[in-house]
């Protein structure tokens, strides 16, 4: 989480800033700041809340310079207010520094430099490191590059930091391990951020930098150290994005350009892998590690949040197609809790940014453990994407709405690949039934366009009717089980509405108690094999005068007869209907938050991509 972004080159510095924080802006919100090195030294201006409020706040101040560092803040140590906002200032006043992670050992650091009378103006465990390095930096008189060596040696956590100093002139030291930087090669200018999305108008060349490695860039020169420094040679990489993917497009919001985008970013998750004519499916990751899938004792999908319901689905579909054990684990438990992993083990990491610190950290432990790590992701060249063995990309492009949409549905398309590859290479799927899903797939995009042109309507009205609710329950059954989870969550993040998602059946067991005439109650009832079950469950809550909100096939009137309202989607295959359900899901989170006057593309304390623990 932060967005962090840095110019130097012949361009003025500050627009190329504020342009950079708002398409970072999505990693956190809480405040933003920019430092700009000028004739008199280094500038800093910050100010709690969004870039916009920064850009009112500088207004007419002189900006003019041509390197320049920015950031925009998700809080970790320290409250969201002016004084805690990045940049910071070394107590010389010569050096700002901006981070992006968090330093778990600030606290022993501060206890040093307290004693040495540093006086600290945050609560900041970024200002804690910046002071630390310029403190070595005067002891040991050298250079800030070495002084930065010599700091992070010493420190334990994430970070990825930038920092400029008057007495090095067009000059950005950069440092990375365990949160993103990406740096952009222009024409005697470079350009650095959290992900290509700032530079992504100037150039589309751009180095991925490395865990422990610190980049000293000038407008002409970018030279990259590891901490032992030893130069190394940047790897070079062309951006396949266009600045189109990371814009509105005429949409009201980021989220429901995405929710619209499902047709043909699932069709991209799919194009080129699947061929119903030769009844085969290309996936040159799962290739790659055939063997060790083939030996595997079981699959454990690690993930979180969106992602985690994706991994959910995925177990099913699996365990049904594959007939292999499959375990899904929260990232965060699952990389504190020892568990016990083997050379046999399959480890599938789900994660839309890439960058998730839990779902990180896990699979390197996992990695550790002789585990075989398949990620699959969306954003290219991430860091999971760099650990895995192999993998898969999503394909869904830039994902830019805080909630999850147009990722989960390509997570769940490229799963249900893999399910049918593995298959396949294991022998439990015959011809028939490959090509039957082969099929069952090829037709959701067309179906998915189909709930966009037929029911954006009606759920604007559902919407409507239940904007004011205090607490809505979500039920499923089987495979549209995670899609409840998953709804609820839409729910939360975008609405504020406190929602709980449930297997349907386990809903006797507790929730049913909170049943009433108030409570909305959603049913995520397509026909399936749990259909009679499902209806009976719709039964009890409507004994009980819940509001009944079901997603229901096409022509199923039995449904529609028992429900207040209905929201439909084409009929498809049970494995499949996960992948259509989630859509009418996404239109009444959107549009209950826009409804309720919410920001439903930064919603409050959110940030796309946790990069924190
Ligand atoms: O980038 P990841 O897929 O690893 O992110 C995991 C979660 O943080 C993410 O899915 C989060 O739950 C979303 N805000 C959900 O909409």
């Amino acid at each position: 989480m932060c967005g962090i972004v840095g110019y130097t080159g012949g361009k003025q510095a500050y627009p190329i800033l504020i342009d950079g924080l708002k398409k970072l802006e999505y990693r956190g919100y809480d405040s933003a700041g920019v430092a700009l090195l000028q004739d008199r030294g280094v500038t800093v201006f910050k100010k709690e809340g969004k870039v916009a409020k920064l850009e009112a706040h500088v207004g007419v101040s002189d900006v003019a310079s041509h390197t320049g560092i920015g950031h925009t803040r998700w809080a970790t140590h320290g409250e969201p207010c002016d004084r805690n906002a990045h940049p910071h200032l070394s107590r010389s006043g010569r050096i700002a520094m901006i981070h992006n992670g968090i330093i778990e050992n600030y606290a022993q650091l501060k206890t040093e430099l307290l004693k040495e009378g540093y006086v600290f103006h945050s609560d900041t465990d970024s200002e804690v490191l910046l002071n630390f390095i310029e403190d070595i930096q005067i002891k040991n008189e050298c250079s800030l590059e070495e002084a930065i060596r010599i700091a992070l040696k010493r420190v334990t956590g994430a970070y990825v930091i930038l920092l400029i100093d008057q007495a090095y002139p067009d000059t950005i030291i950069a440092a990375r391990k365990g949160s993103p930087l990406v740096i952009g090669i222009g024409q005697n200018e470079h350009f650095l951020g959290s992900d290509a999305s700032p530079m992504l108008a100037y150039t589309k060349e751009v180095v991925y930098i490395n865990d422990y490695e610190l980049a000293i860039v000038k407008p002409d020169e970018l030279i990259l150290k590891n901490l032992g420094n030893e130069i190394i040679t940047p790897y070079v990489q062309k951006l396949d994005m266009e600045l189109a993917a990371i814009e509105k497009n005429g949409y009201d919001h980021f989220m429901l350009k995405e929710i619209f985008e499902q047709p043909q970013t699932i069709f991209d998750s799919l194009r080129g892998r699947m061929d119903a004519q030769k009844n085969q499916i290309t996936l040159s990751g799962i290739d790659a590690i055939a063997d060790k899938i083939m030996a595997a004792r079981r699959i454990i999908i690690v993930a979180c949040g969106t992602s985690w319901h994706s991994a959910l689905v995925a177990e099913y579909v699996i365990e049904e197609l594959c007939r292999i054990n499959v375990e899904v684990e929260y990232a965060s438990e699952f990389r504190y809790r020892n568990p016990i992993i083997s050379s046999e083990d399959v480890i599938i990491a789900i994660s839309q940014s890439g960058e998730t610190a839990d779902t990180l950290v896990a699979l390197e432990n996992a990695k550790e453990q002789g585990a075989t790590i398949y990620g699959l992701v969306n954003v290219v060249g991430s860091s999971i994407a760099r650990i895995s063995n192999a993998g898969s990309y999503t394909h869904a492009g830039p994902e830019i709405g805080v909630a999850s949409t147009k990722a989960y549905t390509a997570q769940l398309a490229v799963l249900q690949l893999i399910a049918l590859k593995i298959a396949k290479l294991k022998g439990t799927i015959d011809d028939q039934k490959f090509t039957y899903f082969i099929q069952q797939l090829d037709a959701v995009p067309e179906k998915v366009q189909w709930i966009l042109d037929n029911q954006v309507e009606e759920i604007q009205r559902i919407a409507k009717k239940y904007s004011d609710a205090n607490d809505v329950l979500y039920l499923g059954r089987g495979y549209n089980f995670p899609t409840a989870l998953e709804g609820a969550l839409k729910l939360k993040e975008i609405s504020y509405i406190h929602a709980e998602g449930y297997p349907a059946a386990e809903m006797k067991h507790g929730p049913i108690a909170l049943v009433d005439e108030t409570l909305p109650v959603i049913f995520v009832a397509t026909k399936d094999s749990y259909h009679e079950k499902i209806v009976s469950n719709i039964q009890e809550i409507k004994a009980r005068k819940g509001k009944i909100i079901a997603i229901v096939s096409e022509g199923d009137n039995r449904v529609e007869e028992l429900a207040d309202d209905i929201m439909v989607v084409p009929n498809c295959d049970e494995i499949i209907a996960p992948l259509l359900a989630a859509i009418p899901l996404q239109l009444l989170a959107y549009y209950i938050g826009v409804e309720r006057g919410l920001d439903v593309d930064q919603p409050r304390n959110l940030a796309k991509s946790v990069t924190v623990e």
